[in-house]
């Protein structure tokens, strides 16, 4: 368990910015900031620096915070003061220029004060019938009575806490599990719409307003490009760009990012001097915040109806995505009275839109061939707008898809986005098929490389195995190599991996090494090339020097093998330590003796081995043996392994502790800790942790419901503990 951080942002009001008493504050003068001389104002800055600094480490980085969180702030007031009063005094270390301490540890955990409620899902207007007939019931009124509500849009985005005191923003919290959210506060504060100092009157001391950080739809699709520029991955949609957006531990980042923020509640804890929800949404309005200018007072169900169908229609005109819309019973009492069942109150409810279509016509089905050969059919379509955004490919994932919804080229089809950018292929309009129409037939060789397409045995997607060999694959390859998590070659962006391939410059992954020394005898080097010179030219062949040195997992994830993503080349990496290692054991797991894979893959020790490794799958042993026995694979790990030095995986362990060294095993549910937890625990003190019993494990440790592990072990002479016994020896 982390330790709870101080709770440094539940502060008392500030009043006075003068210093009151501190004995850290011996160097702030307890002048007024109107009566200092400018000689003074800069002494007493950097003082002021260097002491909000301290306690920021003190605080962030320590866990041992000198000063309350109240004297915290005032030397921070009294600093911006000074500040204010003297601009060009502020330093180039001023607390002002840096946002937030750099956390150290991820994002504080933050307990809501109350739990934040998902909202039951309507889906047909009588569901919504359903809804107030069980809120009448529940208040004992009768089967009539009105119910006045406030109907608004439901923003597809996520939603957040914020808390503010004497109406200066204090906190902020995402969701998170509903009782426990994480401290973005830094990052909230990065958003241009929300209120750092609440404007108006009656304000409560201690306020807490809910709403939603979002990302508009256009500056969704500029960010997009930009990062296409940038060689970063797209964001699905525009909630998953606020959500990555808001949850970046540098403050920095987040303020980059075109966040937006509604508010839709207020609480406060001296209670809320309103009678409706209505007032709420007004007391927001004034208070600074921005409200959605959609929300209407629906005193009828006709109206919440009408109200549905106005927004429906209007969806794509929004400039941001809505999933639906919210009905709130607008009486407060009654909304205290009705609480909460679950995780869900029954004074509100989400009626939600059905994810939008649109019919076009499918022009061709192209093939593409992925990085690891997988081919995927895309639909060609006469270009649509879908939602208001304009569609003309379409995914139709496998050639079983296509069967099975019968597609064919020249169709009608049924379009849709459902909340992701990417649309897919609903359905075939059938009344409109023509009658000359052919069933589409799946190619038989690449589209890229022309190598003929094997269908692999229980997996649907069809591959090309022509691996580097195949242009497709071979640029994709090269992509993913040099990309951030994998050898993270810097301004070796997607267009240049492209555009040297077409040269012949880089046809395999060994010649992104030996680049420099070949591009020296070139009559056409890089530098010379449209939109290089000399100093980007280098800057290149430094970036991949840096590189020679690799770690283990980074080096394996580059690879590239199917399904083996950076977690699991990791694991492999902390199983096998160092590259030699693996590739024996890889050559030896599924090997036949002539070092051929024939159909199925041997099972012998060092597969069972493999497979026993916790997270790792049969599927991804199987892919992972086949890669190995591929000869071009082998040739491009030998020839790295020739010009590259692969550290070895080095884990940061105990040695001394009584389990270094062993092999474990968790079975059944652990009740003091999560399984990852113990797994973490284990490893840290030097254990192996195995996802299955052999006679190389040590102990077994054994949680509530435990199956056929349990037996297992009791069979092969396993030692046995529970999860008392286990804490014991681990202490
Ligand atoms: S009220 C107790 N109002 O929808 C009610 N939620 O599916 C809590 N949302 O977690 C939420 N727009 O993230 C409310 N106008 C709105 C909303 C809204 C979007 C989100 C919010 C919530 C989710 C529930």
């Amino acid at each position: 368990m982390k330790p709870e951080q101080p709770q440094k942002n539940y502060l008392p009001g500030l009043g006075d910015p003068m210093p009151q008493s501190n004995p850290s504050q011996s160097e702030t003068s307890h002048k007024p900031v109107s009566a200092l001389t400018r000689g003074e104002a800069e002494v007493e800055l950097a003082f002021l620096a260097k002491e909000i600094a301290r306690h920021d480490t003190l605080y962030f980085q320590m866990d041992t915070p000198e000063i309350s969180d109240a004297d915290y702030d005032t030397l921070v007031q009294r600093n911006n003061h000074i500040e204010a009063r003297f601009p060009d005094l502020r330093r180039e270390d001023s607390p002002t220029r840096r946002i937030g301490a750099p956390l150290t540890r991820g994002f504080r955990k933050v307990k809501h004060r109350q739990p934040m409620l998902s909202l039951e899902n309507a889906f047909t207007s009588e569901d919504v019938v359903d809804f107030f007939d069980r809120a009448r019931r529940f208040l004992s009124l009768e089967p009539n009575t009105p119910m006045e509500c406030v109907a608004e849009p439901k923003i597809d985005g996520l939603s957040a806490a914020l808390h503010y005191q004497n109406g200066q923003l204090r906190l902020a919290a995402t969701r998170g599990d509903g009782s426990e959210g994480e401290d973005i506060t830094e990052n909230v504060r990065q958003i241009q719409n929300v209120p750092q100092a609440l404007t108006g009157d009656a304000i409560p001391e201690s306020l807490e307003i809910r709403g939603e950080i979002y990302m508009a739809r256009d500056d969704f699709f500029k960010l997009n490009e930009t990062r296409l520029e940038q060689d970063e991955a797209e964001f699905a949609n525009p909630r998953n760009a606020a959500a990555g957006s808001v949850r970046q531990l540098d403050a920095f980042v987040t303020a980059s990012r075109p966040l937006k923020f509604f508010a839709y509640h207020a609480e406060a804890l001296s209670g809320i001097q309103a009678k409706f929800h209505a007032q709420i949404i007004e007391s927001l309005r004034s208070w600074g915040f921005s409200v959605s200018p959609e929300i209407r007072l629906c005193p009828t169900i006709e109206d919440l109806n009408a109200f549905y169908k106005d927004i429906e229609s209007r969806r794509a005109d929004l400039p941001y995505d809505i999933d639906g819309v919210v009905y709130k019973i607008n009486d407060l009492d009654w909304q205290r009275r009705l609480g909460s069942v679950g995780r869900t109150p029954r004074h509100s409810i989400a009626h939600k839109f059905a994810a939008e279509q649109a019919e076009t016509t499918l022009e061709d089905i192209v093939i593409q061939v992925g990085r690891t050969g997988v081919l995927t059919p895309v639909a060609q379509l006469k270009p649509i707008t879908v939602g208001g955004v304009v569609v003309s490919r379409a995914t139709l994932h496998n050639s079983d898809e296509i069967a099975r919804k019968d597609v064919r080229v020249g169709d009608h089809v049924i379009v849709q986005r459902a909340g992701d950018v990417i649309p897919q292929v609903v359905s075939v309009v059938m009344d409109k098929r023509s009658a000359d129409s052919q069933a589409y037939v799946f190619p038989t060789q690449c589209p890229a490389c022309e190598s003929p397409i094997e269908e692999i045995p229980g997996e649907v997607a069809r591959r090309c195995f022509n691996g580097l060999s195949c242009p497709a694959q071979a640029v994709e390859r090269i992509r993913h190599f040099v990309s951030r998590d994998a050898f993270d070659i810097e301004g070796f962006g997607s267009r240049h991996v492209e555009a040297f391939y077409q040269d012949g410059l880089i046809k395999t992954l060994v010649d992104i090494f030996t680049l420099e020394s070949r591009d020296r005898q070139s009559a056409t080097p890089i530098r010379k090339k449209e939109g290089w010179g000399n100093q980007s030219a280098q800057n290149l062949f430094t970036a991949i020097a840096q590189k020679r040195t690799i770690s283990l997992d980074r080096f394996i994830y580059a690879l590239g093998i199917p399904q083996i993503g950076a977690v699991t080349a990791k694991l492999l990496a902390k199983h096998y330590r160092s590259l030699n290692q693996w590739i024996d054991q890889m050559g030896i797991a599924g090997g036949n003796s002539d070092g051929t894979l024939a159909g199925s893959v041997a099972k012998n020790e060092a597969y069972q081995e493999m497979i026993s490794l916790d997270g790792m799958g049969e599927n991804m042993a199987t892919d992972l043996i086949f890669f190995f026995h591929q000869p071009h694979n082998r040739e491009i790990i030998e020839g790295l392994q020739a010009i590259l030095t692969v550290e070895d995986y080095v884990l940061e362990v105990s040695t001394d502790s009584p389990i270094a060294g062993k092999t474990v095993v968790f079975t059944g549910s652990l009740e003091r800790m999560s399984r990852a937890e113990a797994k973490a625990t284990a490893e840290r003190m030097g254990a192996k942790v195995a996802g299955s019993v052999s006679k190389k494990t040590d102990y077994v440790i054994i949680g509530a419901d435990a199956g056929s592990k349990a037996k297992a072990a009791r069979e092969l002479g396993v030692h046995v503990l529970n999860e008392d016994e286990w804490i014991a020896m681990v202490g």
